[in-house]
Order: C-alpha cells, then structure tokens, then sequence
C-alpha cells in the first residue's frame, strides 16, 4: 500500500532524513515513534507528497507519487486522510462547516446533502452534531478537535490511507481512548492502512501492528512489539530509556493475562 524506498531528504542544505526504507501494509497499522525533530512529521508530508525526497522513492499502490501528473497525483491524495498535529481545523468556520468543507468546495452537493453527510459523520467519530454543528471549534475541547479533524478527513477523501500526526497529543485519558478507539475502529471496519506518528508508547503499543523508530533521520528499529521490547539496539535504548516503566507495565497487562 505504501512503500518507502531509500528515502534522503534534505531541506536546503539540513539533512533532515537519511536512507528510510519501510512498507505499510492495505490493512496494516504502523506507529512511527522517535524524539522531537527526528523526522516523524516529515515522513508525513512526504507520503502525502507535500514534500518530494532528493533520493529514493515513494509509492503509492505501487505508485511512484513525486513523478506523478498533478490529476493522478490529485487521484491518489483522494485515498490519503491526513489528521494533522495540531488538528489544523479552520478556525473561523463552524465545525459543520469544517467537516464539510470539501464537499461544499469541491462538490455540487446541496447544503442540505452536505448537512446530512456531517451530521452522520460527526455520529461515526462519536460527537453529537445537534450540539456542535454551529460551533467554532476554539469552543470545543482539544479531544473533540482531534474527532472533528478526523471525520474531515474521512469526508474529503475516501481514504485506504489515514496518516494521523499526534493523534492523542494533550488529551486527558478519556478522550486519548476515544481517539484511539477511533482509529481502530476505523482499520477494522473500512480496509485502511494506518500510519500513526507518537510520543505515546502506551497508546502506540494498543495501537500498533509494527514499530519503526526514527533518530536524529535515522531508521533504528522495524518490528513488532515483542522485538522491541526485547531490542538490545542502542538507539532503541536511548529513545525508550525513559519509557521503559511504561513500557513494561502495559507489557504485564498485555502478556500475562
Ligand atoms: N519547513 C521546514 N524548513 C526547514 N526545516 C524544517 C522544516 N520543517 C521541519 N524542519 C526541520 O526538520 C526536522 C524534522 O522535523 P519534523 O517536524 O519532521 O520532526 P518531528 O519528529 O515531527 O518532531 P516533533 O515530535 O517535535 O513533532 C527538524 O529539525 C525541523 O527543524
Ligand atoms: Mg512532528
């Protein structure tokens, strides 16, 4: 579904990664962990093709998505659902508005259509459109933005790819869980591959069909969960070292039922 190829990217002159190679499976959930300004976000925009790496490739359903003419590459976007870091909501529309925004744009849906189609949405990722449609999202907590981020997504594209930048970044446990809740929801229900970008070792772990975790633009580990808890790799150790409590106490909950 998607695939990295060798990938070095560099903004100006600054190396940002170096020599990345991963595949994400059609129903596959991946978690790409790693300190700040390792490159996760970048990663991100570059299978979105926002950005293009100077070597390597990125593909797409086998696609190649920086030599593609801009009407294929508008083509394969439509499968990409992005829910960005800071959940990049427009901040002077409704979130009806919001979440409609594509169709409203890009369709010649009726305002009641539209309406409709939020509404069922808003229903999906577990809000109450009654309550919220005429709101501005500054009026909603951070967990309910990251939901409406998501059901925006979902209805700009018809997404076999959700990329998903922090999902649960700031929020208290209770909407951590319904975002995560979500996202599995989601993998299960619809075929879509899942790229999650987290600080979070607790969420990735619930989360997570396989780990990659990112150093300074280095790629040092891919595997599963038992791999990485038993990985010996020094760059594993130095990002996980801190984590490792966590780490073992959601190891107990999962492994000695
Ligand atoms: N537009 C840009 N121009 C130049 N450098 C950039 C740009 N965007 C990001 N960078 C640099 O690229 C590196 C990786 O940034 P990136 O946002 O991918 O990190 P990250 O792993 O997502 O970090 P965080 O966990 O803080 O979100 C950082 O050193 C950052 O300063
Ligand atoms: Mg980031």
């Amino acid at each position: 579904m998607i695939e990295l190829k060798n990938i070095s990217f560099a903004y100006e002159e600054k190396p940002i990664l170096k020599n990345i190679s991963f595949k994400v499976g059609p129903s596959e959930s991946l978690v790409i962990m790693g300190p700040s300004g390792s490159g996760k976000s970048t990663i991100l925009r570059l299978i979105l093709g926002l950005e293009c790496p100077q070597e390597g490739e990125i593909l797409i359903e086998g696609q190649n998505i920086c030599t593609m003419k801009e009407k294929l590459k508008r083509e394969v976007r439509k499968k990409i659902g992005m829910v960005f870091q800071d959940g990049a909501l427009f901040d002077s529309l409704t979130v009806g508005e919001n979440v409609g925004y594509y169709l409203l744009e890009h369709t010649d849906m009726s305002d009641e259509e539209v309406t409709a189609r939020v509404t069922q949405m808003l229903g999906f990722v577990g809000l109450d459109a009654d309550e919220i449609l005429d709101v501005l999202p500054d009026q909603l907590s951070g967990g309910m933005q990251r939901r409406v981020a998501i059901g925006r997504a979902l209805l700009s594209t018809d997404p076999s790819v959700m990329l998903y930048d922090e999902p649960t970044t700031g929020l208290d446990p209770k909407a951590t869980e319904q975002v995560l809740n979500l996202i599995r929801k989601l993998r299960h229900e619809r075929t879509i591959a899942t790229v999650v970008v987290t600080h979070q070792i607790v969420d990735a772990i619930s989360i997570a069909d396989r780990f990659v975790v990112l150093l300074a633009g280095e790629l040092v580990f891919d595997g599963g969960l038992e791999e990485l808890r038993d990985s010996t790799d020094d760059g594993v150790d130095t990002f996980l070292g801190p984590f490792r409590a966590s780490f073992e106490k959601v190891n107990r909950r999962q492994f000695v039922r």
